[in-house]
């Protein structure tokens, strides 16, 4: 969580930061800040609120040509101004902003406390300013080495990056468990920094990723070189050239990342699938697996598939697919669970972990713990280069385009695209289903991206409005679903709650007489996701239980059924599919319905209250 940005050159660096935090909102925005060097030392400007709220208070003293700016997601200390990033040390002449947790920040601060320092903040980064200028002068080092050495005492998690007034137009960064990209301007005249590539590709394709326990100092005119934290080894980085497209992290005309987002997913689907899948010549490659697809098939006796949130949800209908279609047994878990719960793991096992950001803590905790033990690690992720992405064996990109919105949509659908491609090619490899399925599902698979543009764009989205009026005057809603469409009506119900904050849980329809029905009455909307599937019937009595309880009954099809429509308050129709792939039609209009209604209350779509996109802490 938080963001960070850093420039030094010879442009505006206050326009390079401002600019870049706004990218990077997604990743926390309770409070943001920036410090620059200026002629009488280290200027900081900082408030509780978003960075346009920060970028009000910047006058032409900002506009200098170095300087650091963070967006905050707070885990130590309330949103307020004074715990704001960057934090100065008590001279003021060192200044720091920080993505992360220090874990030893009470005995640090205990220590220097009883040394005679001072601290202005309730945060665990501001140890780290006081820290790095206390070693500075009582060891009396230069301030990368003060940096060093201060990093050497410290537990925890950092993205870290310092200015010194002492040494204008130089910013030193370090990091360890918490994502850092360094940009480099042309001949090296100028220098980026920041929590992932989106605030610096417009400036410049050439990047470097740090690795956990690195640093570096970024001095115009002077190479980068990349030095080891721990035992001082010295090396030249290896630049990469991004790709990255500046249209995609716009909203491009659309009023939110989000509307965009889930707009993009026939696009973001295709994508998804190009090169990948050969529907005329009955072929499925997924190249970043390739070698490992013998022993997923037919050495293996259990796939794990462990994510978070959205991701999780993914990967519970993949459980179906591969189960069903490839016969081999899939457990799901949540990495904050699976990583704590002491597994049963081992050289035999394959873990697969979806994550959109590949950033995610807990799940990055997972495939540390997976590769001590020996398990294959494989990887869903849709950043390319991030840490979950490096830290896999090996692994399978979505190619969802970055996706700005906190609350996820395409990511969503891209990963079920990988899913059900891996399910198909295993059970394709395995002989588990004929040919003709085989040919028949890869065919329907393949024109997926065409059949969710026609929905999109013929106006059936416009069914939903009424739908939203409802919603919003609701306090608890209910969403309901049988296989497949069980986990959709988890991530219909998690969709609702983060950016409407009405209380929503999705279960499974028979589990409902088991509890939870003793929650029905007028005022709880129950949204069932009844496609055409074997399950449909028993999913149509579980309606009418909720109709018999007086409900407002909402009806997710794919095709008419006069049975559904006689028991529901409401029907959202969405395209005719097999019901395999009923999930990529099923979810859209919950998305949209979550949109919708999140408008109608006046919220903030992108950026709801408490969250932030990437959790890379616990
Ligand atoms: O980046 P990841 O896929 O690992 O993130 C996992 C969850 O934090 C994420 O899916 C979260 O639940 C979304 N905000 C849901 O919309």
């Amino acid at each position: 969580m938080c963001g960070i940005v850093g420039y030094v050159g010879t442009g505006n660096a206050t326009s390079v930061i401002i600019k870049g935090l706004s990218r990077l909102e997604y990743r926390g925005y309770d409070s943001a800040g920036i410090a620059v060097h200026s002629s009488e030392g280290i200027r900081i400007e900082k408030c509780a609120g978003k960075v346009a709220d920060l970028s009000i208070r910047l006058d032409e003293s900002f506009n200098q040509t170095s300087g650091i700016g963070h967006t905050r997601w707070a885990t130590h200390g309330e949103p307020t101004d004074r715990n704001a990033h960057p934090h100065a040390s008590p001279s003021g002449k060192i200044a720091v902003v920080h993505n992360g947790i220090i874990e030893n920040y009470s005995a640090l601060k205990e220590e220097l406390s009883k040394q005679g320092y001072a601290f202005q903040s309730d945060t665990d980064t501001e140890v780290l300013a006081v820290l790095i200028e206390a070693i500075k002068s009582n060891a009396g080092v230069a301030i990368d080495e003060a940096i060093r050495l201060a990093l050497q005492e410290v537990v925890g998690a950092y993205a870290l990056v310092v200015i010194d007034a002492d040494v204008p137009d130089t910013i030193y960064v370090a990091k360890k468990s918490s994502p850092l990209v360094i940009g480099i301007g042309k001949n090296e005249s100028e220098y980026y920094v920041a929590s992932d590539a989106t605030p610096i590709v417009e400036y410049t394709r050439d990047v470097t990723y740090l690795k956990d326990g690195e640093m570096a100092v970024l001095k115009p005119g002077t190479p980068l070189t990349i030095r080891n934290i721990h035992d001082e080894s010295e090396h030249v980085p290896y630049i990469d050239h991004l790709e990255l497209n500046i249209e995609t992290i716009e909203k491009a005309g659309y009023d939110h990342f989000m509307l965009k987002e889930i707009f993009e997913q026939p696009r973001a689907i295709k994508d998804s699938l190009r090169g990948r899948i050969k529907a005329d010549k009955g072929i499925i490659r997924l190249g970043g697996i390739e070698e490992y697809e013998q022993r997923l098939a037919t050495k293996t006796k259990k796939i794990t598939i462990v994510a978070c949130g959205t991701s999780y949800h993914a990967g519970l209908i993949g459980k179906y697919w591969i189960e069903k279609l490839a016969r081999i047994p899939v457990e799901v878990d949540m990495a904050s669970e699976y990583r704590y719960r002491n597994p049963i793991l081992n050289e035999e096992d394959i873990i697969i972990t979806i994550s959109q950001s590949g950033e995610t803590a807990d799940t990055l905790a997972v495939i540390d713990l997976a590769k001590k033990r020996g398990a294959l690690c494989l990887g869903i992720t849709n950043v390319v280069g991030s840490s979950i992405a490096r830290a896999t064996d090996a692994g399978i990109y979505t190619h969802a385009g970055p996706e700005m919105s906190v609350a996820s949509t395409k990511a969503f659908s891209t990963q079920l695209c990988v899913l059900f491609a891996l399910a198909l090619r295993l059970a394709h490899l395995k002989g588990t289903i004929g040919d003709v399925e085989y040919r028949s599902l890869l065919n329907e698979f393949s024109t997926l991206p065409e059949a969710l543009e026609r929905y999109l764009t013929n106006g059936a989205p416009n069914d939903i409005d009424p739908v939203a009026d409802t919603i919003a005057k609701a306090r608890d809603v209910i969403f309901l679903g049988r296989g497949e469409s069980y986990p959709v009506a988890m991530e219909g119900a998690l969709k609702l709650k983060e950016i409407t904050y009405i209380h929503a849980d999705g279960y499974a329809a028979g589990e409902m007489k088991h509890g939870p029905i003793a929650l029905i009455d007028k005022d709880v909307p129950v949204i069932v996701i009844a496609p055409e599937d074997a399950t449909q019937e028993k999913t149509l009595s579980n309606m009418q239980e909720m109709k018999a309880r007086k409900a407002i009954v909402i009806a997710v099809i794919n095709a008419p059924n006069e049975e559904v429509t006689k028991h529901a308050d409401h029907i959202l129709q969405v395209p005719k599919s097999s019901s395999l792939l009923t999930p990529f039609m099923t979810v859209i209009p919950l998305q949209l319905l979550a949109y919708k209604v999140a408008l109608l209350k006046g919220n903030d779509v992108d950026m709801p209250r408490n969250l932030a996109k990437s959790v890379t802490v616990e």
